[in-house]
């Protein structure tokens, strides 16, 4: 019997839990947040990119994306801006560019110019 209304409380917590989770806040920026790009910051950041991106914004051979090393950060800006605002069509972009500050996105932006 006691095992039996443990599994329960176990069945109703694991369908309650996506729910409780849905209704969670945005989360706020860390108070240590500030100023958000070190040294070695923008290298790593743009890292996060290169799953999809290619290495240092090279894409792959193939790849339907257009390569983001080299374009200007100017251009990136505006692109990602757009994805934040969800003005520009997207399947996950909007969702990835809200995850960056404007501080870490210029950062980023710059750092893709760089590369040749
Ligand atoms: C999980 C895969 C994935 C990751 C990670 C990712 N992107 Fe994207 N990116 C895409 C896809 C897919 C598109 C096409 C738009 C869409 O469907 O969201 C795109 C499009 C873009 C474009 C527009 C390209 C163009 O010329 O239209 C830019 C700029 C861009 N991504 C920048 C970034 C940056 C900067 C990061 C890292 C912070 C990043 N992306 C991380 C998948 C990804």
């Amino acid at each position: 019997m006691k095992a039996s209304v443990a599994r329960l409380a176990a069945v109703v917590v694991a369908a309650a839990a996506p729910a409780l989770l849905a209704q969670q806040p945005a989360p706020t920026a860390p108070s240590f947040a500030p100023p958000h790009v070190t040294g070695n910051g923008p290298r790593a950041l743009a890292a996060n990119c290169a799953p999809c991106h290619g290495t240092d914004g090279h894409a792959a051979p193939g790849s339907p994306l257009e390569p983001l090393a080299g374009r200007t950060a100017g251009r990136t800006i505006e692109i990602m801006g757009q994805f934040k605002a969800g003005t520009r069509p997207a399947t996950l972009m909007n969702q990835i560019a809200k995850g960056y500050s404007d501080a870490e996105i210029a950062a980023i932006a710059d750092y893709f110019e760089k590369q040749r």
